[in-house]
Order: structure tokens, then C-alpha cells, then sequence
């Protein structure tokens, strides 16, 4: 369904201990230890804002703001749409407009869940896109502007702990994302090789049916966040020691 060649917004992929680096010092931390670990962690989502922003060079993470994906297609193939759509520099904004509504991780079974909210994300990005979204034929290529959301998501993250050089890193085995996305306002140029009349036609059908369309293509959206949390925990957890994220506290 998803083929990607997912962005570089990471500098360090998929090993472990690849770049082994502390949290700079601005960065929050929570001790695994805390009894209100939870309350830590909402805490430390709000305070990162900034730095989902603008990258932390310190340990290879590059801006979200916005975020750039080089290229990827999807398709996504049943009774509703049928289609195949491949992007260029697809660009989204808004990321770093998230609140967090929950927040929850069992240091036991390593598992961390969150539900964030999102405001209306703007995207836009080259595409080349054939097939048809319900009854709507969509075939072309060329520029494409949306608003998308907003957007609810629940990401579940499922690890384990791997030793690399006798320290404790996260390896992210799973993740599951749901997302409840209210609606999608799009501009597609270049449809039908440009034919003016059915491009007009055509975008405001999209825009008729707006509602059915996003929650029919749902789960391929799920797909692509997960494949993009999945780059970053990887990254992330990969360069950054478990105990360092969580340090153990002594009391
Ligand atoms: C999807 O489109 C392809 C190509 O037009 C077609 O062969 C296939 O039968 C379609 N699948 C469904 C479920 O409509
Ligand atoms: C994507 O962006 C890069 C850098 O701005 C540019 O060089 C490239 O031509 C763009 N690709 C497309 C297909 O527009
Ligand atoms: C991390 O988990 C992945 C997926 O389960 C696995 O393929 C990989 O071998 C693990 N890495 C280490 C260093 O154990
Ligand atoms: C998101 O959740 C809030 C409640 O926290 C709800 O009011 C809103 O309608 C939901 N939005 C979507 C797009 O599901």
C-alpha cells in the first residue's frame, strides 16, 4: 500500500547506538522513578514545542517545521478509492500546533500511548495521481494545496530494550497510529492534462464529498505516520541511551 522513500528529517536511521549522544541540557528529562511519570511527560511534550520547531542539532534531529517528505507514493485499493498517487517535496505545516490530551507510558512493559489533537494542517506538494476517490475519476499531475484536519491521532508505541556497548537503548518493535481527521479542503492544477472545464469539476466534487473522501483514505494516512514516527523513535532512541532519556533517580 505505502512505498516510500520517507524523508531525510533524521540524520542517524534505524541503527542503534549510531551517533550515542546525552540530551542537550535544555531538553526536559523524567525520571523513570518519578510517581507521576505521566504528569513529567505531558509537562516535557509542551516544553519540546519549540524544539519540534526547529531541530536539535545536538542529536540529529532536523525541524518539523515544516515538515518536508522528498518523495513517497500510496495507494489504497478497495470498494471506496482506488488509486495511486506519488508526491514530491510534500510539505505539511502546523506540526508543531499539537496538544496533548493523554499521555501514558508503563515502564514495565515499555509501552507508551498518547492522544494529540492537531489544528488544521496546510499542506501542498507535486503530485501524479491516477485512479478514483469514491465515484470521482482523478487523473493528473501537477500542483496540489490542501488543509487538512483538524486532527485527532492516538499513537501507541511498542519497545524493548537492546544493549549495544553495555548501555540500554529503546528499540521500537511496533507502532500503531488511529487518526479521526475532520475534514480536507483541496486544490488540485493539472488535472486531466490540464483540461480547464473537468479540473474545475473535478475540485469541487472533491470538496463536495470532502468528508467520505478523508475518512476512506484514512488508513493509508495512518500508514504513512506510522512509517514516520517508526523513522524518528528509531533515530531517536537509537542515538539518545534509554537512561539518559529516563534517568533513574536516587532517593
Ligand atoms: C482498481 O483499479 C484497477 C486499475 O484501473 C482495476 O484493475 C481494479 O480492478 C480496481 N479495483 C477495484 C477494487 O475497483
Ligand atoms: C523539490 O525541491 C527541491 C529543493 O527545493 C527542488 O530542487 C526540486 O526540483 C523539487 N522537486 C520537484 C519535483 O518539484
Ligand atoms: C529492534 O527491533 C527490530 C524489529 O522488531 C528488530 O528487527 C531488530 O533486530 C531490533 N534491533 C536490535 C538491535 O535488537
Ligand atoms: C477531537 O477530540 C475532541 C475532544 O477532545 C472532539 O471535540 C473533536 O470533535 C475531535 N475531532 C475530531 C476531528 O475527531
Amino acid at each position: 500500500m505505502l512505498s516510500a522513500i520517507l524523508p531525510i528529517f533524521v540524520m542517524c536511521i534505524s541503527t542503534i547506538n549510531c551517533i550515542s549522544h546525552d540530551l542537550p541540557d535544555y531538553f526536559p528529562r523524567c525520571p523513570i522513578n518519578d510517581p507521576n511519570l505521566n504528569n513529567c511527560l505531558l509537562k516535557a511534550f509542551n516544553t519540546v514545542r519549540p524544539y519540534v520547531k526547529k531541530g536539535v542539532d545536538e542529536i540529529g534531529i532536523l525541524p518539523f517545521e515544516p515538515l518536508v517528505l522528498e518523495t513517497f507514493s500510496l495507494s489504497q485499493e478497495n470498494i471506496a478509492v482506488n488509486f495511486t498517487v506519488t508526491t514530491w517535496n510534500f510539505t505539511i505545516g502546523g506540526i508543531d500546533n499539537y496538544n496533548v490530551k493523554e499521555i501514558n507510558y508503563n515502564p514495565e512493559t515499555l509501552v507508551f500511548s498518547t492522544k494529540m489533537e492537531f489544528g488544521a494542517l496546510p499542506i501542498y506538494s507535486m503530485y501524479e495521481m491516477s485512479g478514483r476517490v469514491l465515484h470521482i475519476p482523478v487523473e493528473g499531475k501537477g500542483f496540489v494545496a490542501a488543509t487538512l484536519g483538524p486532527v485527532n491521532a492516538t499513537i501507541r508505541i511498542e519497545g524493548e530494550l537492546v544493549e549495544a556497548d553495555g548501555v540500554e537503548y529503546y528499540n521500537t518493535t511496533n507502532i500503531k497510529v488511529t487518526e479521526s481527521i475532520n475534514d480536507i479542503e483541496i486544490t488540485m492544477q493539472g488535472l486531466f492534462g490540464g483540461d480547464e472545464e473537468l479540473g474545475r469539476v473535478t475540485n469541487s466534487l472533491l470538496n463536495r464529498f470532502s468528508v467520505g473522501i478523508i475518512h476512506a483514505c484514512t488508513p493509508a494516512l495512518e500508514q504513512l505516520a506510522e512509517e514516520m514516527f517508526m523513522r524518528f523513535m528509531k533515530s531517536f532512541t537509537g542515538s539518545v541511551p534509554y537512561y539518559k532519556i529516563f534517568p533513574k533517580l536516587n532517593n
